[in-house]
Order: structure tokens, then C-alpha cells, then sequence
């Protein structure tokens, strides 16, 4: 028996396919456009190119793996969070969808405030109104293109579109339903208050499922368009960040995981829902039943370095150096970096500060830096911002026994010895670091009864690659250089505001 995991991310969209015994077997990805961008901090893409792409990448892989659509038990799909995929009475697209960076909404959000409050919304949704979550793409919509608005008859997340293409069925899951500000998180259901609250028809919303739970088949239209056999179940699966963390085996309470990918995320599972009274973290429900979890994120963390390569890393033949490069010109830099900090904040930030004005910086410059230093002080400076929400959950109480790494950051070595001296913790890596789309198919595997359940599942097929202990001096250094970097972010405000 085979498995199927398709993850719809923002840059494309990957198909991977896995054995009983959790191996990889094939994975393939189609790209997508890159995102429109028609003003500052919106963002836009055409869920049709989504749907493409599911099409292409399941194709490629399935022919990859030299499967037939026949030896697929089953389906699980995971996606970009957050996005506002909106349908006409037809089910077509009646605008492209604003997705997860798009922060033109922070209006909306800001009133949201206003009309409900920050405590009422947290004790409501769990979480706080953010520009990054899908209701406030629903209000800037029927404020601002009421005509279209009118139209709109379904409202589904990314990887939800998807589904309905391949199924037809309008369904999600309860962890990727968690971005939107509608659901109650805590009691794993839409929030009829939010709902009443907003003027908005839960008619307009999918039908809500557990991650494992099979929500339909594929159909005739479906099976056409991928390759995959006509009546495969599918399972309602996850946003990426929960499907992520079952891929590393984050689904209990004390296993946390430190992400490292455009953006950065350090991600607990809980056994009910954490929240942070000042919303500085998300508080969604985990991809296992029963299960919460608990999250903060930096928002420029993989895109920090990638931002330093574009600009300063071209050869003199005009090629971009590799990421291997810079990190081995990094380690001839000593830890602390002789007094250099990098603030990530290029995008912003969400955790701790939830301030998208916030920027980024390069504090301590001497005529002795090089650029081995810079570039240190940029993989240290990501660090201590994903402690930050290590920070936060000491003061919530949310326990981490085991620091799993994951992400293109886990790949390199001082990146990893960087985390582990920053968290002051040993930290791990897994064998199979495939992202979402691993633990997409993991769930589809749990929905056809393979494994009896998520945790049975991640006991059996994920397992511990590396351990990286801290090193004592130099844990040292970065205890007080992180005591720096706190200060840096309140300097910085009252400079730029
Ligand atoms: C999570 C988040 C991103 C998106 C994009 O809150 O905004 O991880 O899901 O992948």
C-alpha cells in the first residue's frame, strides 16, 4: 500500500509518496507564478494555477515511483495557511485569493479589535485579530469590492480548493481551520459568536473534519486531471506548519520543533489549548485529535540569509553564491560575532512583537568586522529571535523536552551547533526532513487504518538522524548576546517612529 501526500505550498506544489513503512517511494513538485504583488504588502495567486500544479506534480510522481493511480490507498493534502479562496454559486473563482503575507488587511484587523476586543477574541478563536488571518481578507473584500463579495458563496482555504477540484467536496480540517479567526479552537467547531459577531453565514464555510478523517473520494474529474484512481479516499489532512511537525514527530506534549524555512517556526504540541494573553504566539488545533499546539514565528528567518546572498553574495560571473558557502565563510567568524547583532525583522515581525513596522538591523559595526561576521551575526541574529518564543513558552509554561530541527536551516551543521548553543539545549535532526507533504501522506496513511493512530504512526516512521549538544563556553556568549538582542527591538521603535 502507497500513500499519497500533496502539499500546495506558495512556491509550488509538491506530491510525495510514501510505503507502509513511512519511505519515501517518489516526490515531485510543479512551481506556481510567484505570488502578484500589485501594491506593497499584498499578495495574490490564481487557486486554477494551484490545481495545475496538484496535477502536474501528482503525475510526476506517480510516474517517478513507476506507480499506477490504482496503488494509491489513499490521498492527504496539505497547504499555505491563512488564504481566502472565494467561489461563486458556479464553485468558480471569483477573484484571485489574498494569501497568508498578504497585510493589506491590517484595517480590517485594527477594527476587528475595536468591535470585539483582544480578550473576548482570544476567548472566543484563541487568538488574536492578525492581518495574516483569513477573516480579515473576507472583510477587506466586502468592504472594499462589494459587488464581488456578493457573489461569494463558498469561502475555502488553499489546499482546500484543491480538495474540491479533486472531489468535489467542500471540506477542512480543524488545524488549517484554526487560521481563519472563525473557528472555536477551543471546542474544535466554526465559532457561531465570530460568525454573528461579523455578519457572516456559516453556510459560507466547509464542512469540518479531524485531520485523519477521510472527507471524500476522488472523482471522475479528479482522477482525469492527476493520474489517481476514481473513488481513492481523501483524507482532510492539515496546514502546512501542523503537517510539518507530524512529519517530525512534534505531536506530544515536550517535542517541539525549530523550524528554519523562508520563514521560521517553533512549534509545541499541547494537550489543551496555551494561550499567551497578550497573543504574541498562535494557538491552533494540532492534526492529531485532542491535541492542540502552540507556535510563534519569525517571520524572515531562511528569507535573512537569502536577503544577504541576493544582494552581496553575486560572483563577478554573476552567479549566487551557494548557501554552503556562506556558512562555511560564517564558521571562521568566532561565536557573538565580537559584539555584532542582526535583528531579523525585514518583514516585520509576529512573535514576540506582532508589529509588521517593524525592520531589520545590524547593530555593533567595527572596521575589524569582515563579511564572515556579518553573515554569522545574520544566522545568530534568526536564532535569537526563534528563542524568543522559547522565552515565551517558559512563561506559559508550555513544556520542551526534546528540540527537533527542521527546515533548510537544519541542514547546515553550524546552523544546527548555533541553535543548540543559542537554546542552550541538545537539539536533534530527523532522517526523513521531507516537510508537509511527508506528513500529509503520514495522515492519509492513519486514515486508511495503516497505522491505528498519528502517534502510532510517527513511533513507527520517524526517527532521530543527529544529536547536537550545546557547547558550554559558548553557550555562554550567546546568553549574553541574546540579552543584547531583546534590547534591540525598543531602541529600534524609538528611532523609526
Ligand atoms: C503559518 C503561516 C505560514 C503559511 C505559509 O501561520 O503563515 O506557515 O502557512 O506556508
Amino acid at each position: 500500500m502507497y500513500f499519497l501526500g500533496i502539499d500546495v505550498g506558495t512556491g509550488g506544489t509538491r506530491a510525495l509518496v510514501i510505503d507502509e513503512r513511512g519511505r519515501v517511494i517518489a516526490s515531485a513538485t510543479e512551481e506556481h507564478q510567484a505570488f502578484a504583488s500589485p501594491r506593497i504588502g499584498w499578495a495574490e495567486q490564481d487557486p486554477c494555477d494551484w490545481w495545475r500544479a496538484c496535477g502536474v506534480a501528482v503525475r510526476k510522481a506517480l510516474a517517478q515511483g513507476h506507480l499506477r493511480g490504482d496503488q494509491i490507498a489513499s490521498v492527504g493534502l496539505s497547504g499555505q495557511m491563512h488564504g481566502a479562496v472565494l467561489l461563486n454559486e458556479q464553485a468558480r473563482v471569483v477573484r484571485p485569493a489574498l494569501i497568508w503575507c498578504d497585510v493589506r488587511t491590517e484595517k480590517q484587523s485594527r477594527d476587528l479589535t475595536a468591535q470585539i476586543g483582544t480578550e473576548r477574541l482570544i476567548r472566543l478563536t484563541c487568538n488574536p485579530a492578525l492581518a495574516n488571518f483569513t477573516l480579515t481578507k473576507c472583510l477587506w473584500v466586502r468592504e472594499n469590492e462589494a459587488a464581488k463579495w456578493s457573489r461569494v458563496r463558498s469561502l475555502l482555504l488553499p489546499k482546500d480548493y484543491v480538495r474540491f477540484e479533486l472531489t468535489g467536496e467542500r471540506a477542512t480540517d480543524v488545524a488549517d481551520a484554526s487560521g481563519t479567526l472563525l473557528l472555536d479552537v477551543a471546542h474544535r467547531r466554526w465559532s457561531k459568536e465570530i460568525l454573528g459577531l461579523v455578519q457572516m453565514d456559516e453556510s459560507l464555510l466547509p464542512t469540518l473534519y479531524e485531520s485523519p478523517d477521510i472527507c471524500g473520494r476522488i472523482s471522475t474529474a479528479g482522477a482525469a486531471a492527476t493520474g489517481l484512481q476514481s473513488g481513492t479516499p481523501v483524507v482532510a489532512g492539515a496546514g502546512d506548519q501542523a503537517a510539518g511537525a507530524i512529519g517530525m514527530g512534534a505531536v506530544s506534549p515536550g517535542t517541539v520543533s525549530a523550524t528554519i524555512g523562508t520563514s521560521g517556526v517553533v512549534f509545541a504540541a499541547t494537550s489543551r489549548p496555551a494561550l499567551d494573553a497578550r497573543g504574541r504566539l498562535h494557538t491552533f488545533c494540532h492534526a492529531v485529535p485532542g491535541r492542540w499546539m502552540v507556535m510563534g514565528v519569525t517571520q524572515a528567518a531562511g528569507l535573512s540569509l537569502r536577503w544577504f546572498r541576493d544582494q552581496f553574495g553575486v560572483g563577478a560571473d554573476g552567479q549566487l553564491e551557494s548557501y554552503e558557502s556562506l556558512t562555511t565563510e560564517a564558521a571562521k567568524a568566532p561565536p557573538g560575532c565580537a559584539g555584532l547583532l542582526w535583528a531579523p525583522y525585514l518583514m516585520g515581525e509576529r512573535t514576540p512583537y506582532l508589529d509588521p513596522t517593524a525592520r531589520g538591523i545590524l547593530v555593533g559595526l567595527t572596521a575589524s568586522h569582515t563579511r564572515a561576521h556579518v553573515i554569522r551575526a545574520i544566522l545568530e541574529g534568526v536564532a535569537f529571535s526563534l528563542r524568543d518564543t522559547f522565552t515565551i513558552f517558559q512563561e506559559i509554561e508550555v513544556p520542551v523536552k526534546t528540540i527537533r530541527l527542521g527546515g533548510g536551516g537544519a541542514r547546515s551543521a553550524l546552523w544546527q551547533q548555533i541553535q543548540a548553543d543559542v537554546y542552550g539545549q541538545r537539539v536533534e535532526t530527523v532522517e526523513a526532513e521531507e516537510g508537509a507533504a511527508y506528513g500529509a501522506a503520514i495522515l492519509a496513511g492513519v486514515g486508511a487504518k495503516a497505522w491505528p493512530s498519528v502517534d502510532a504512526a510517527c513511533d513507527s516512521v520517524v526517527r532521530v538522524a543527529r544529536n547536537i549538544s550545546p557547547n558550554s563556553e559558548d553557550s555562554l556568549v550567546m546568553e549574553k548576546a541574546y540579552a543584547v538582542y531583546r534590547r534591540i527591538y525598543p531602541a529600534m521603535k524609538s528611532i523609526l517612529n
